[in-house]
């Protein structure tokens, strides 16, 4: 039986709401790799070092947790890493298609693929990133969403004092 798990995502930057699931994950498998997608395509607020970096300290207590990244394809990194389970968050029925549709894509591309489905708690139901940054961006405090370095962060790149 699998028991490393990899929980892919942008983490751009890491919410309260991934540190739910990988908590739970981290209580259900005995290895979990976070993987931060590097996406050309897709513009991001912190680079690939400082997702990285923001991860490996929210996470350091974690110690079955390893901080990793990657490009390309999710089937590919699964497939180096020689994994066959992805972990994925629901928050609501709204991403149910979208996750419904990667998982079939993925699986249709690699038949070795299975998703694993955790829902966090319903705290953070409603937090996406996008949202956390707008807030910060805005002024806003972000301390209910966000551990303390990520706020930090956040706050230097919006160049709030
Ligand atoms: N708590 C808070 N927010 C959450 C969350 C949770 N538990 N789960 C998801 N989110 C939010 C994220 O913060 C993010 O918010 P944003 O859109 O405001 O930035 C949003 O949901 C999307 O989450 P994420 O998990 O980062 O997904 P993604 O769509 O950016 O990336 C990958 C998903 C990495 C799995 C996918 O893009 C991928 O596989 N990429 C590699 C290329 C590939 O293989 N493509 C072909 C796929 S068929």
């Amino acid at each position: 039986m699998c028991k490393s798990v990899i929980y892919p995502g942008s983490f751009d930057p890491v919410t309260y709401g991934h540190i739910d699931i990988i908590k739970r994950a981290s209580r259900l498998f005995t290895h979990i790799i976070v993987a931060v997608v590097a996406n050309p395509n897709k513009k991001t607020l912190f680079d690939i070092d400082e997702r990285k970096e923001m991860l490996k300290t929210v996470l350091k207590d974690l110690k079955n947790v390893e901080i990793d990244s990657f490009e390309g394809l999710l089937i590919d990194y699964v497939k180096i890493k020689k994994k066959q389970i992805v972990i994925r968050g629901l928050r609501a029925v709204s991403d149910f298609e979208y996750e419904f549709q990667l998982a079939l894509a993925n699986r249709k591309m690699y038949t070795g693929f299975d998703n694993i489905f955790l829902m966090p708690s319903e705290k953070y139901i409603f937090l996406s990133s996008s949202m956390v940054k707008e807030i910060a961006r805005l002024g806003g405090d972000v301390s209910q969403f966000v551990p303390s370095i990520v706020k930090i962060k956040l706050k230097e790149k919006f160049r709030i004092t």
